[in-house]
């Protein structure tokens, strides 16, 4: 992976990172295609109405169906599902934790209970490299220890200290592997934990990111502290990161939160935000959330956003798109998507034209007053 630094404007940075299957510049939204699909799209319809750079998958549910080894003979991710540019995985210790029952940690890695034929299953830092090597992603992400918050401050430190030992384990493994010609065009990205806590932050970013990864995320946030909490906790383990790497920071989130972030010197986000909202009518335009079964749209002739340029904006009114809302219609799901989606990379592109301007500031103030918000 080539990463290099374009621009930056005080925290913000605009970055390109070149993988074996794309370009991507940065600040950068990956959609997320859990099984192998952005809900309601497929290939064509991402590389003709969104084109991202990159999407994410997910080791937990592509390992427990179609199985990764199906994916490996079907030509990897890419072959499989037919979208050749990048693909992320997470590592699948989040979704164990979310997803399935009786899940149990050990010293070693996480049992847990299939969601969907409650079959056991064992991961391990050293397995769900295995397995990312099957789905042939360009970035893997190693297993972690995340805790939901609140947390007691024992849980917290079992948690880091985990993480870090798993996390050596993790690129000790990958590294000797390449070695052998295994997962030679495939990258592995670090994850820092700690809760809302500063010291245990710090012990955290300083322990990874003095480890040989190619990037390193910020896990464990957007799992129920206050924004503020998850704005002040990145802005302070930003700076225990290194500056020539990417930076991600894993399942967030809002339009605000994505601006926020940016602003805190974050390069990569993902969240299911903009898919699932959009299959439940909350559209997200440059004036903020709207909820498209509102009768005020009931005979609407404007588009979801007049400043959007998405197909579903250049072809079809709000009335047309509450009622197929209201009717249940599949089409709904597929141009509700595709508006949320492209709305999301369009507002991460003006980011990274701002940053490149030396505009940042500027951007951010009228990014907020467009929704009537003041700030300093
Ligand atoms: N997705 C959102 N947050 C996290 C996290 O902390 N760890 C992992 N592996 N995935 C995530
Ligand atoms: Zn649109």
């Amino acid at each position: 992976m080539q990463f290099q630094i374009d621009k930056t404007d005080g925290k913000a940075r605009a970055c390109t990172i070149t993988t074996a299957h794309s370009t991507i510049q940065t600040p950068v939204f990956m959609p997320v295609g859990t099984v192998g699909a952005v809900k309601a799209l497929d290939a064509v319809d991402l590389q003709t109405f969104i084109k991202p750079e990159i999407i994410l998958g997910n080791t937990y549910h592509l390992y427990l169906r179609p199985g990764d080894d199906v994916v490996a003979k079907m030509g990897n991710l890419h072959g499989f599902t037919k979208f050749p540019k990048s693909f992320l995985t997470d590592s699948g210790g989040f979704q164990a934790f979310s997803l399935s029952d009786n899940v149990k940690i050990d010293e070693e890695g996480i049992h847990f209970k299939s969601h969907i034929d409650g079959s056991k299953h064992y991961f391990t830092p050293k397995k769900v490299i295995d397995i990312q090597n099957n789905l042939g992603s360009d970035i893997m992400m190693i297993l972690d220890d995340l805790v939901a918050l609140p947390a007691t401050q024992e849980r917290i430190k079992a948690s880091i200290e985990r993480t870090t030992r798993w996390a050596e384990e993790s690129i000790n493994y990958h590294r000797e592997n390449q070695k052998k010609g295994i997962g030679v065009d495939q990258n592995i990205f670090a994850i820092i934990q700690g809760g809302t806590d500063k010291a245990f932050r710090e012990k955290s970013a300083k322990e990874l990111c003095a480890l040989d990864f190619d990037g390193f995320a910020i896990g464990g946030l957007s799992v129920g502290e206050a924004n503020q909490d998850m704005y002040d906790t990145v802005e302070w383990t930003t700076q225990f990161m290194p500056e020539d790497k990417p930076r991600y920071l894993m399942g967030v989130g809002t339009p605000e939160d994505l601006v926020e972030n940016v602003y805190r010197g974050v390069d990569m986000f993902d969240c299911v935000m903009p898919t699932r909202n959009a299959r439940n009518g909350t559209l997200f335009t440059s004036f903020g959330k709207m909820h498209i079964k509102n009768a005020a749209y009931t005979t609407d002739e404007n588009p979801i956003d007049p400043e959007c340029g998405c197909m579903v904006c250049q072809n079809y009114s709000r009335s047309y798109m509450r009622h197929l809302f209201r009717a249940h219609e599949i089409t709904y799901l597929r141009l509700s998507t595709i508006h949320n989606l492209y709305y999301y990379l369009d507002l991460m592109k003006q980011m990274r034209e701002a940053i490149s301007e030396g505009k940042f500031e500027e951007f951010r103030k009228e990014f907020y007053a467009k929704r009537g918000v003041e700030i300093e």
